[in-house]
Formats: structure tokens, sequence, C-alpha cells
């Protein structure tokens, strides 16, 4: 059984991706009657698919009856470390069975400390568990997401001048890779400065460009050097072609735009640069048909991940490491 964890606000992004996929074709079970949880029982040949619109993945979920929170435990503890526990019924119950496992206590602040390897590396393996009753419940070891259910937990803060920050961090968390200290970065449509902020934080150098010049306040948080890291440059980000940028180590992208215009920017950079690449395809509110006629053009460019984020509003987030990395992991 595959557990699939839905937000009802994208719910015209998601029914327009799962129905693509025939998931509704299959044997399946909507947990509740809000439709933010649905069960695909017949899940066969599903352990390769990606969902972008899904929140978190559960793939080889077991639902299973248990005596009691002592025997609930037990058998968690059997099949993973750490857990955390999603709730859905009998709040108060799963908190007491959590009491007795390790748990996860992240909270993302920044990116992780090492330059390379995924967040699960650092967080380690955490098992999601739900209870249906008193005396059921469905646990997966290996979900999807660093947090299960994809309840992120993500640090505020008001240092940076936007709140855009927080998809960055996100994102950094998700990467498998991420620019090193050091390395040249594009912000292409930066203002007002909230990847910026996260990218000198990293301590990287970073070319920003966008029709808007900054405020240049956030920059005193930064430390002494940070300003000498940051050039900007007030342009159109649509001619920040791989031709017409010069060399570079990544290349980010937050441009609000026609997701179509993004995405040929996107291919340009995609197709003559070995640069990582880290854009925002933006929608402008729900639109099924056009996200999935997106969606599948992204699928063309095989080394590209997409994912909504638990951040994001209705966009979608699009990476890949830079080609240098694949080449050193062969
Ligand atoms: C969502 S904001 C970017 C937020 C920014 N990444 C941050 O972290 O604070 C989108 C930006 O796209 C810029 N923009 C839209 N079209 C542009 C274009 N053709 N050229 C340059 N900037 C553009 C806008 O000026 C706006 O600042």
């Amino acid at each position: 059984m595959t557990v699939l964890f839905l937000e009802p606000q994208f719910k015209v992004e998601w029914l327009a991706e799962l129905g693509s996929r025939g998931i509704f074709g299959r044997q399946h079970q909507w947990l509740d009657e809000t439709q933010r949880i649905l069960l695909v029982i017949d899940d066969q040949g599903l352990e390769d698919e990606s969902f972008v619109w899904v929140k978190d993945v559960w793939p080889a979920a077991v639902r299973e009856a248990y005596a009691s929170i002592g025997a609930a435990q037990k058998r968690l503890r059997e099949v993973a470390r750490r857990w955390a526990h999603v709730t859905f019924r009998h709040h108060r119950r799963g908190e007491l069975i959590l009491e007795g496992l390790r748990s996860i206590k992240l909270i993302v602040s920044g990116w992780p400390a090492a330059a390379s390897g995924d967040g699960r590396e650092i967080v380690g393996e955490v098992g999601g568990f739900m209870l249906l009753s008193e005396s059921e419940m469905i646990w997966c070891a290996h979900p999807r997401e660093i947090f299960p259910g994809g309840d992120w937990k993500i640090d505020e803060t008001d240092e940076p001048p936007s709140r855009a920050y927080l998809k960055l961090w996100e994102w950094g968390w998700r990467a498998k890779c991420r620019p090193e200290t050091g390395m040249t970065v594009l912000d292409l449509a930066s203002h007002p400065g909230g990847w910026t902020w996260v990218l000198l934080k990293a301590g990287l150098l970073v070319r920003a460009f966008d029709r808007a010049p900054f405020e240049t306040e956030f920059l005193d948080g930064i430390g002494r050097d940070g300003a000498k890291r940051l050039t900007f440059t007030r342009a159109d980000i649509f001619r920040c072609t791989p031709k017409e940028a010069g060399a570079c180590d990544w290349v980010f992208c937050d441009v609000i735009a026609e997701p179509e215009k993004t995405l040929q920017l996107l291919s340009d950079w995609y197709q003559n640069s070995s640069a990582g690449l880290c854009f925002t395809i933006k929608f402008k509110g729900q639109d099924g048909p056009r996200m999935l006629a997106i969606l599948r053009d992204l699928q063309k460019m095989p080394d590209l991940q997409v994912q909504h984020l638990a951040v994001n509003k209705h966009e979608m987030t699009v990476w890949r490491a830079p080609l240098s990395h694949f080449e050193a992991s062969i």
C-alpha cells in the first residue's frame, strides 16, 4: 500500500497530476472526507514514480492492529530508529506512543552543514506513523519526506528582506548537491533579496539581476565581506542566457512570469550550460491542464528534479546538480 498526503489548497494541481497517472483507476481509498490522505492499495509499479504535488509519499506502508501503546512502540522500534507521529485520529494516544520512541527534533534553519549529500543523511531516516483507531495504525519506515506527512518545520526570521528565503532553505535540505563556498552563482529576479541573502550567507559570490534594485539594509546582517561578494545589475533576466551571462557554477531563478517563458529560459540553461540549476516555475492561480503541459515538457529534461515544496504556493521548484557533479559520481 502507498499513502499519499495531499493539501486541499492545491487540489486542482494534485487532481490533475494523480489523474494523469491513472491513480484513480487503481484500487484506492480516501482515509478522510476532506481528501487529505489517499491510500493506493493496488500500488504495483508505483515505487519509481515521483509525485510533484503530493506533500508526502509513504511507499510500502503497513496497516496493522496493535494491542496497546507499549505493543505499538515495540513494533515501531523494530522497523525504524526514529519516528514522527502524523496526527490523524487519537492525537493524544499517538503522542504517547511517540514519547517512547526516538523522534526528530529538527527545525530547518539555513542549509545542512555538509556541502553535499541530502538532508536525510544528516537527520537520519525518520519513519512515520498515524493512528486510524485505538487499535489500528499505519506506518512507513521510509517516507519520501524528511518530515513525515510533509509537515516541514522551518525557522522564521525577519533578517532577510522577503519570505522567499524559506523556499531556498527547504530546497537546500532536498537537494543532493548544493553550491559550495566560493562558487559563483547567478540570482535571477533577485528583488527584494531573500534568495540573495541565503546565497551570500552560504559564502557564495552572487551576481544578482532584476528589473528592480535592492534596498541594501539586509546586507548589514551578512557580515563584513557580504556586500563585497555581491554585484547587482538592473536587467531583464530573460536576457541572462548562457550565451550572455558568462560562466557560473549555479543559476538560481525565482522570476514571476508566464510559466512557458520561465521554462524556455530554464531549457536554454539546461541544454547550453553545465551549471547547477534551481528555478521556480510559477502559475497564476490554478490551471491543471497548463500545469500538466509544463510538467510534460520538464520530463523531457531527465536530469531535472521537480517538486512542489512545502512552502511553495502555486509554483513548482525545479533543479539539477552541475554536470561536473554527475561526472564525479560515475
Ligand atoms: C518573487 S520575486 C523574487 C523574490 C526574490 N527571489 C527574493 O528572494 O526576495 C519576483 C521578481 O521577479 C522580477 N521580475 C519579473 N520579471 C522580470 C524580468 N523580465 N526581468 C527582471 N526581473 C523580473 C520582479 O521584479 C520581482 O522582483
